[in-house]
């Protein structure tokens, strides 16, 4: 891939389409949706934000300040269906993206209950906000690609698999997809104004993430504390998706969407190609490598972990084939990408709105160079 391309100014990526559109984000305070946030408000929409506070201490959402860079900034339950549509019907949305979860899997196993409220009833609670708002064109529901019945083969799964789901979370997301099918059937279908898609991705990297019991936030807690990294499966061999790569299919997705109406309505995936792949052991290795110093261990022999899906692959033809997407990073970039990002955030003296914006605008810059679609 060569930089020869000019990169593109912000109001001509995706189409152009979201110079001056109202986009409403839920999750927003969360570690996609933060970043979302930001390259909305890049991209020059007027941007409404609803969640809940920040899930951890420290945060994306306050390191990049978005709570006075962003139109709107609410904190709310999405199991409050009251609230949702008061603040659908104060901000009038064109654009929907549906990101606020329950989003850990083990986490789910000890609170199954509010897992299924946040991610399925909120689910329900958004689309009936979305039924109440006549100005909203578009609706992106982010799922999960642990939203299929996973039956542990080296098999990549598309569109038109069955759903399923082992763990409370990962079922969850099948049932926020079946959800989203009849919402679909029954209110959003050809004759509606609102087009309805799904986007299920898989684990992402990047920086400002700090959620429990995920790798590089385990990594970078450890390392700063000067602690061993104890790392549960490092024999498993897993996608490194940038966080950028799927953020950048639901922005082209909702584009295309509000472009082409219904065309683009139903399930897409969003996954990294087979150069995503590394093995959880070279990983914890290149973040070590990349902090400058620190170890770390394998689990003590019989321990015994939840159940987690341990072979996951999307087939993202459709993506490529009918929207034009494409990953950009390798999973090397990925992780050097992300290692520099928390390297300048634990030197402590950095500005990470500008840190941050330097990354999007660097994956933009490769995009280019490749001429993904979503740059033209
Ligand atoms: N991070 C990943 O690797 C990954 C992979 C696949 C899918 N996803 C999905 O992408 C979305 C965003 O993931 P993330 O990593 O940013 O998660 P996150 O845990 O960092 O953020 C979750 C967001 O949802 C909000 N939220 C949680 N419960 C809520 C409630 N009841 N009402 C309102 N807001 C609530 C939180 O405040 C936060 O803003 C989720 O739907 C998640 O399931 C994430």
């Amino acid at each position: 891939m060569s930089g020869e391309q000019p990169t593109p100014a912000n109001n001509s990526l995706f189409k152009g389409i979201f110079a001056g559109r109202r986009v409403l984000l839920t999750g927003h305070t969360g570690f996609k949706g933060a970043w979302l946030a930001l390259w909305l408000n890049a991209l020059g929409a007027e941007v409404a934000g609803y969640a809940l506070e920040p899930p951890t201490q420290p945060n994306l959402f306050d390191e990049l300040k978005l709570a006075d860079m962003i139109a709107r900034h609410e904190i709310g339950d999405v199991r409050d269906a009251a609230r949702l549509e008061s603040v659908f019907a104060a901000f009038r949305p064109e654009i929907v993206f549906h990101l606020a979860a329950q989003s850990l899997v083990r986490r789910s196993y000890s609170e199954p209950q509010l897992t299924y409220e946040t991610n399925v009833m909120g689910t329900l609670n958004l689309f009936e906000a979305v039924r109440g708002c006549d100005s909203v064109r578009v609706v992106v529901n982010v799922t999960s690609d642990k939203c299929y019945e996973n039956r542990e083969q080296d098999y990549a799964y598309h569109e038109d698999d069955p759903l399923g789901g082992y763990d409370p979370y990962s079922s969850s997301k099948g049932c926020a997809e079946l959800l989203t099918a009849a919402y679909r059937s029954s209110f959003f279908g050809p004759e509606a104004a609102v087009s309805l898609a799904s986007a299920r991705a898989g684990n992402v990297v990047g920086g400002g993430d700090w959620a429990e019991d995920r790798l590089i936030p385990d990594c970078v807690r450890a390392l700063s504390h000067g602690q061993t990294i104890a790392v549960r499966n490092p024999g498993a061999v897993r996608p490194w998706q940038f966080v950028l790569e799927p953020l950048a299919g639901y922005l082209f997705l909702a584009a295309s969407m509000w472009q082409g109406g219904h065309r683009f309505d139903g399930p897409w995936n969003f996954g990294p190609d087979n150069n995503g792949e590394m093995p959880v052991r070279q990983v914890v290795e290149t973040a070590v490598a990349a902090w400058g110093s620190g170890g770390w261990q394998g689990p003590d022999a019989g321990a015994v972990e939840p159940h987690e899906a341990r072979l996951l692959k999307l087939d993202c033809a459709k993506a490529r084939e009918f929207l034009g997407w494409q990953p950009v990073y390798k999973a090397t970039t990925a992780l050097a990408a992300t290692m520099a990002w928390y390297k300048a955030f634990y030197a402590g003296d950095t500005d990470m709105v500008s840190v941050s914006q330097a990354d999007i605008d660097e994956y933009v810059k490769w995009a280019t160079g490749g001429r993904v679609a979503w740059t033209r």
